[in-house]
Parts: C-alpha cells; structure tokens; sequence
C-alpha cells in the first residue's frame, strides 16, 4: 500500500491525522502557512507521543521514530508525491476550495484528495477541482489519536476507487470506518448526536425531566458514555446550534428544528464548558 502522506493544517486535528499515521509508518509532510503553527503542531505531537510513553503504551524507540517520519514545511509543492492528502485547515468553504484547487495542479494523477471537513458537503470541494472523483471525505474524530472513528463521506461523484483506498489508508492508520453513501448536511454522526440533542433540549425545555435525568437515562438505560446535554456543554451548545440549523435549513426536517430555548442559551453566553454555563453549571 502507498506509504506517502500529506496533511494540510497543522492544527488540532491535522496534528493528530499527522502522528497516527506516523506511528502506523506512514511518511508524513505536514503542512501550514506559518512556522508558528507548524511548531505548535509538532510540540503538540511530541507531547502527545510522551504521554504514551510515560503511561507505558508505546515504546520511546517506536516515538523517536514516528516522529523522524513527519516532516513540516509551509511549502505546498511538499505534497506533490503524496499517494492520499488529507485536509484539515479551517471550516471555511472558500479556503478549503482554494486549497484542493492548488492540490488538483498539483498531486499525481491517482493521489487521493480528503478532506476532514465535519460540515461542508464534499461535493462543494471536489468541485473546485477538475477530479471531483478523487476527492472523499475523511471526518476524524477529537483527540484522533484516541477516537477510532473515521466517517468516510462519498461527495457526489466520489469514485469507489477513491472510498475503497481511502477506507485502506483509515484502517491502517487502526481507524474503523462508516461509509456516508450520500453526501447528506450533518453526515450520519452530526444528525445523530444533533436529533438527540435536539429532543433532549426538547424534553428539558417543557419540562419533562431535568438536564441529569435526561443524560443519566441515556447512560444507563442505552450505554451511552455521556448524556446528550453533558455532550453539547462539552462540543459547546453553540457549535451544536449552528450544526443543526445547517441541518435543518439543508434537510427542511422538522426534528432538527432546534428549540428556542437553545437559541436564547447562545444568545446570553451560556455555551457550555467554555464559558461555564450550559445545560450544567460548570
Ligand atoms: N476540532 C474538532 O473536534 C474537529 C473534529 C472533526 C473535524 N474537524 C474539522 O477539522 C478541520 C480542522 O479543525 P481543527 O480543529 O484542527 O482546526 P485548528 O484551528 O486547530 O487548525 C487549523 C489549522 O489550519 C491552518 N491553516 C489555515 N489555512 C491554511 C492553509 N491555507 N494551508 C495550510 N494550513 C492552513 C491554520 O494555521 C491552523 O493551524 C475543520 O474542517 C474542522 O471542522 C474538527
């Protein structure tokens, strides 16, 4: 299997897409526009590698070596070997268009382009290249070297070639992956969590039950870790109100209407575990 991987953002996640594919052998080139944020992204990876090798989870040698395989640079020519490049710059549709626009001019023929947008529908990026059937969609999950979720989302003319290599790279990076078939607003995991929060904030707003029980009966009665109202605190209510409005002006379904009293929430602030009032005072 093709060995070269290029990672654009060197933020919170590209950093983490960087050294889980480090770790599983991959050459890395990571690339960002500053030499700033390069830095923050390789301190955050060597931190990350030393937690592990203090917690006895990975060998220091195997660390060492991981981290000799990533290469940063703010030169995007870098990505021009690369078998799979995967983007994680800002949710900005405009910059993510410009960038796979560059990579289309760029990258081999047969590279794969993926994008770890958690919103903007694939088909909006593919299509500021002129091989819309090698862009996919690879949404990682927070922290990635923790979270084994990949959700590979097809755009609209997405190739089975293109989700079948993709799919390759997720898994030998120790990921498991769900296919999205349709390139939906939300994917399968932001309608999920965004209908049962939805209903969740539904049930605490009339009055139904407290924002405790809700969650308690969530974790205890379906195995959930955390409770839906514990989840939007921590995401931050605010990110999950403007998912599932995206959702609901896309989809025009009446369940992801949000209720108002989560509007009035993120009207005054109370967002959640950053500002230290949500659903739970924190
Ligand atoms: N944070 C999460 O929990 C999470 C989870 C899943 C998916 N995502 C998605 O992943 C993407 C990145 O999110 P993040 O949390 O890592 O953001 P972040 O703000 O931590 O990092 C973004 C990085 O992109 C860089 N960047 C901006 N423009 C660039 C360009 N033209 N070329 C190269 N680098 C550029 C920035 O300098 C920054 O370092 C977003 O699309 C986000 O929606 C985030």
């Amino acid at each position: 299997m093709a060995r070269k991987l290029a990672v654009i953002g060197a933020g919170l996640m590209g950093s983490g897409i960087a050294q889980v594919s480090a770790q599983a052998g991959w050459d890395v080139v990571l690339r960002d526009v500053t030499d700033a944020a390069l830095r923050r992204g390789k301190d955050g990876i060597e931190a990350s590698f030393a937690k592990f090798v203090a917690k006895g989870r990975l060998d220091s040698a195997v660390a060492e070596q991981a981290l000799a395989r990533i290469t940063t640079t703010t030169d995007m020519d870098a990505a021009a070997d690369a078998d799979i490049v995967v983007e994680a710059v800002f949710e900005k549709v405009e910059i993510k268009q410009e960038i796979f626009r560059t990579l289309d001019g760029l990258v081999k023929d047969d590279a794969v382009l993926a994008s770890n947008t958690s919103a903007i529908p694939i088909t909006k990026i593919a299509a500021a290249t002129r091989r819309p059937e090698r862009v996919v969609g690879a949404h990682f999950f927070s922290p990635v070297p923790m979270m084994q979720l990949c959700e590979l989302v097809r755009g609209y003319k997405t190739s089975d070639e293109t989700l079948a290599s993709a799919r390759a790279f997720a898994e030998d990076i120790g990921k498991t992956c769900i296919v999205v078939n349709r390139d939906v607003a939300g994917f399968v995991t932001t309608r999920l969590i965004s209908a049962l929060v939805v209903e969740a904030a539904k049930l605490h707003e009339s009055g139904v039950a407290s924002a405790e029980d809700i969650d308690i009966a969530c974790k205890l009665g379906f195995g959930h870790a955390m409770g839906p109202l514990a989840t939007a605190d921590l995401t931050g209510v605010d990110i999950l109100l403007h998912a599932t409005e995206n959702i609901y002006t896309e989809s025009q379904d009446e369940k992801f209407a949000p209720p108002e009293s989560m509007r009035r929430m993120v009207d005054a602030g109370d967002i959640g575990r950053k500002s230290g009032q949500g659903f739970y005072k924190h």
